[in-house]
């Protein structure tokens, strides 16, 4: 066994206390902001046969490089999640649930990816899919919700990011002009993006080479190709932006990695973090993704923010700053040990988070022990306590004062001062 063994695999992390409740906190959050709006929890699994992936997109990254795909012991293909809106939609054709159908999910994903700073092979996501409504103003909801989550975070330096890729129909048309475009000035255009036009022609507008810097200006733009209705569609989305005070830029070059994106796209992007990890969230309509899982047209809009990332602007922004104290009392037992099994015992059962020391320590490094565990205050009990059935309660934080009180009284006392 080598000594890479054990240690994490690249691309992935042991979110370790503080980091860990933080964690939870910023679930707990969005849970409360999806719940506001009527989003129920849905937990798809992690991992699905292959094909439910494919519909990513065969010329995306996502699926052609960076899936986990493997075979089982039973001969299937199966793939982890590289991301939950193809679950959510695969789920939803399963069960066909009552429309309209609004979902939320946290958990992790799988990407094989270059690891590094906020580029991890697992991450975790949060995020929303509503199938039912073609309507407008349900984009504009999905948008807010996650602008009003990212304001209750305290992030104050996220930039929204809007465009309209049109019905399926106006993106055909709007890949086949971007196509003709690059093959007008193939000399003029990077090795690089070459290979990308052939298989991807949109992805050629992601390329951040300075080769390709004045072809992708010169681009015709996807709002200049919107039909009618998704013109009028996208109109009637940032017009409920406006109308909610919810800022955001149209960014006609916005592109996304998944290929299943039709009409309204978006993007989060925090100023405070490097440019090419800046992208906090993102999503969009995908109307004909339900169909392709086998259930009837369905229209679908949904986005997921990245959890690493989000708290990485946390930190930059200084905001969203981790609980502290781990626990409300530590029991000092200088009995030989007995004592503290009850009593911490019935003070956790009270509502409080009690902890103790260990190997009959001495009282001595018992009292530190209960200064670096943060608790507010120590229970201690002696020879002469457990004679008189009392115990001494004493404050840990303040003046350092204590009191010796009945054992039946401990629990209201604590509860009391603690309050
Ligand atoms: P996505 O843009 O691929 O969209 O991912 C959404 C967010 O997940 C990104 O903005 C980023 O914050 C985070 N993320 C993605 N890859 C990584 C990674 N390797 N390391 C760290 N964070 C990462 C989706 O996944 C779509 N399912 C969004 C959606 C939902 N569209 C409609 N509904």
């Amino acid at each position: 066994m080598t000594d890479h063994a054990f240690r994490a695999p690249k691309g992935t992390r042991d979110i370790m206390w503080p980091d860990s409740a933080r964690w939870r906190a910023l679930v707990e959050l969005f849970a409360d902001v999806a719940g506001s709006a009527g989003y129920l929890e849905v937990v798809p699994p992690m991992f699905e046969h292959v094909e439910v992936f494919q519909r990513l997109g065969e010329a995306t990254d996502v699926v052609r490089k960076e899936m986990y795909a493997f075979e089982d012991k039973g001969g299937r293909t199966i793939a982890l999640r590289p991301e939950q809106t193809a679950s959510v939609v695969r789920g939803f054709a399963e069960h066909r649930p009552a429309l309209p159908y609004k979902a939320w999910y946290a958990g992790p994903n799988f990407r094989y990816e270059r690891a590094q700073k906020g580029r991890f092979r697992q991450f975790d996501q949060v995020g929303v899919e509503v199938l039912g409504p073609h309507d407008p103003h349900l984009d504009a909801e999905v948008i807010t919700l996650a602008w009003r989550f990212y304001e209750r975070l305290g992030l104050r330096q996220v930039r929204l990011l809007v465009n309209s890729l049109g019905s399926a129909e106006d993106r055909a048309r709007y890949v086949e002009a971007l196509r003709a475009h690059f093959e007008a000035n193939l000399d003029a255009l990077s090795e690089e993006s070459r290979a990308t036009l052939a298989t991807n022609p949109l992805r050629v507008l992601d390329s951040k080479r300075d080769a390709d810097a004045e072809l992708v200006a010169d681009a015709p733009r996807m709002l200049d190709h919107l039909s009618d209705d998704a013109a009028a569609h996208f109109a009637a989305v940032t017009a409920a932006l406006d109308a909610v005070d919810v800022p955001y830029t149209v960014a006609p070059r916005l592109v996304r990695g998944l290929d299943y994106y039709v009409r309204t796209t978006f993007e989060f992007a925090a100023e405070a973090l490097d440019a090419a990890q800046n992208a906090v969230g993102g999503g969009g309509r995908y109307d004909g993704l339900a169909a392709e899982m086998g259930a009837p047209e369905t229209p679908g809009v949904g986005f997921a923010l990245g959890v690493d990332r989000t708290l990485l602007a946390c930190d930059a922004e200084g905001v969203f700053a981790p609980p502290t104290a781990a626990v409300d009392v530590f029991v000092v037992d200088a009995t030989g040990g007995d004592e503290a099994v009850v009593l911490a015992d019935r003070i956790r059962a009270a509502g409080l988070r009690a902890d103790r020391a260990w190997d009959g320590r001495s009282m001595k490094a018992q009292m530190k022990a209960a200064d670096r565990s943060a608790a507010a205050v120590a229970v201690i009990v002696g020879e002469d306590e457990k004679a008189s059935g009392t115990v001494t309660v004493r404050d840990l934080r303040g003046d350092g004062g204590q009191e010796t009180v009945d054992r039946d009284q401990l629990t209201d006392i604590l509860r009391a001062r603690l309050r």
